[in-house]
């Protein structure tokens, strides 16, 4: 609905609307963003990694539709600047610091969003983002500290989204409503060198989410999961500049590559996920999932 509506007006905005049809889709679209504008403002929206890249991406497009957003990351200075930037451009928001690898972290963070919501809003927390996330590389072999690297990919990428999830959904599942989308990666649907820990904690994610979608069937709570590949974002920028030092290529080819991977051929915009996360919240859809390449979102079907 929202990209049919969307595509129709792009000509009104190009050409100043003057004709009648144009006017007409114009009139449509506006209906339409008033509509959602109306639907995000009656939410709240807890974003884990909120503090930079994709998160911070989704905090704008869903504190700018309307909802209040609690941004969460371990640098709580990172969360509280975007969501003073949020609130001086009339958005609501709010930080609070998590560490989604530790579980009292979590129970704790999760407690004050909640209680964030409730006073300053009136509002329960309804929306959950599962974006925080970390990607350190090393080869498979020989590779000293193993343990503690898988262990630390597991205990963020897969365990933390699962705790957070795990923290809120009692609380949904008795409203009988709730949105959880959970930012994967085509490193949960494909293998890529030098990253098996990472490869594994998201496979580990979407296995989780694929199960977690089954139960969740009729409940009212609906489980999305996003997959992008190379995404313009800090972490991006830091896989770069990590080949770069490796390689003696400049950072600026480094990203090149990383691009070239993409079946694009470009990076992903964080917006692009920001959009797709609005959708997947708006629509409630359980059991989607997205893979974003950096051209058009790809909706698998439910089977796979
Ligand atoms: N960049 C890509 O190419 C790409 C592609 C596919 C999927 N993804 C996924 O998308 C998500 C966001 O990635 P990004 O590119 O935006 O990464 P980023 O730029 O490195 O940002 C990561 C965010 O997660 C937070 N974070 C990291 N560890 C955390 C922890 N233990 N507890 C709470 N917050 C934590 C970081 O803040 P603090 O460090 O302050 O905690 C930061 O706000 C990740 O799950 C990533 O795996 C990224």
């Amino acid at each position: 609905m929202r990209c049919f509506v969307r595509a129709l007006a792009l000509p009104v905005d190009e050409t100043g609307g003057a004709d009648a049809r144009s006017a007409f889709e114009l009139r449509a679209c506006y209906a339409y963003d008033a509509q959602m504008h109306a639907s995000c403002a009656g939410h709240a929206a807890f974003i884990t990694g909120a503090g930079r890249g994709i998160g911070a991406a989704i905090a704008r497009r869903l504190a700018g539709e309307g909802a209040f957003v609690v941004l969460g990351a371990r640098s709580l200075g990172d969360c509280e600047a975007l969501a003073a930037e949020l609130r001086a451009s009339g958005g609501r928001a709010a930080a609070v610091a998590i560490d989604v690898g530790s579980p009292e972290s979590v129970r704790a963070a999760v407690a004050r969003a909640v209680e964030l919501a409730a006073r300053e809003h009136g509002q329960t927390l309804d929306w959950l983002i599962n974006n925080a996330g970390i990607a350190q590389s090393a080869p498979l072999v020989p590779r000293e500290d193993a343990e503690a690297l898988f262990e630390r990919h597991m205990q963020v990428n897969f365990h933390g989204a699962r705790r957070t999830l795990e923290a809120l959904l009692p609380e949904m599942k008795r409203r009988g409503y709730g949105r959880i989308v959970n930012i994967a990666s085509s490193a949960a649907l494909l293998g890529y060198r030098y990253v098996s820990a990472y490869c594994a904690s998201k496979h580990a994610l979407l296995g989780y989410s694929r199960a977690a979608a089954l139960e969740l069937e009729g409940s009212g709570v609906a489980l999305g999961v996003v997959c992008p590949h190379f995404v313009d974002s800090p972490m991006t920028d830091e896989s770069a500049r990590r080949i770069a030092q490796k390689t003696g290529q400049s950072e600026e080819r480094a990203r090149e590559l990383l691009a070239a991977q993409n079946p694009s051929g470009v990076l992903v915009r964080p917006e692009q996920i920001a959009e797709v996360v609005l959708e997947l919240c708006q629509r409630g859809e359980n059991g989607a999932l997205v893979e974003l390449d950096g051209a058009e979102p790809r909706y698998h079907p439910r089977s796979s």
